[in-house]
């Protein structure tokens, strides 16, 4: 029928990977921001697509932070996380919080989507899909789906495909 759903999708990733520009994106125009500052904490943010009512909990990716992650891992209908595709430096240390969020007791045991967005995908030093797939290690995920995407959050590309994926993996 046309139920209208409701899905909770917790946003992480390093500092600086652009959670929070990439999520302006979604807001309704009157509700984007044109300057965007690193979040402290965490911010909640609505928006809806396809039919989806989406709260999305913005953290913070700054390490002092980080720990908060896990307080919204058991009750997520999903997870985003977002990667600096140019950042090919601290593309291991998202590797290393990736790998401890997929290991986590209220992750681990729980069959929710993982949308991974390889974002800055605009500029010159970013890997691709693919090769952002590989450095993560995406392959090694079990009993979950993903599915990974190029964006570009100052422009929006691949923004909407991704949460077209989610909208549909989310059950
Ligand atoms: P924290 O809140 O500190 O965890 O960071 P964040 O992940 O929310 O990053 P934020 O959205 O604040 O963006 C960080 C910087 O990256 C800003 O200067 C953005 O303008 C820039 N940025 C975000 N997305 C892109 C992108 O796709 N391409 C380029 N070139 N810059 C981007
Ligand atoms: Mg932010």
């Amino acid at each position: 029928g046309l139920r209208r759903r409701e899905a909770s999708v917790l946003v992480v990733g390093l500092d600086n990977s652009g959670k929070t520009s990439l999520l302006n994106f979604l807001l309704p125009t009157d509700e984007q921001s044109s300057d965007i500052a690193p979040t402290v904490g965490f911010n909640v943010e609505h928006f809806s697509r396809q039919g989806v009512s989406f709260t999305a909990f913005d953290m913070s990716g700054q390490s002092r932070y980080r720990t908060m992650w896990t307080n919204y891992y058991h009750s997520t209908n999903g997870i985003i996380f977002v990667v600096d595709s140019s950042d090919r430096t601290r593309i291991l240390v998202a590797r290393e919080e990736l790998q401890q969020l997929l290991s986590h007791r209220d992750i681990y045991s729980r069959n929710i989507p993982i949308l991974i967005f390889a974002n800055k995908m605009d500029l010159r030093d970013a890997l691709s899909d693919v090769g952002v797939s590989s450095a993560l290690g995406l392959d090694g995920i079990i009993n979950k789906s993903w599915h990974i995407c190029s964006s570009n959050a100052l422009k929006g590309d691949g923004i909407a495909d991704g949460i077209d994926w989610l909208s549909t993996a989310i059950k």
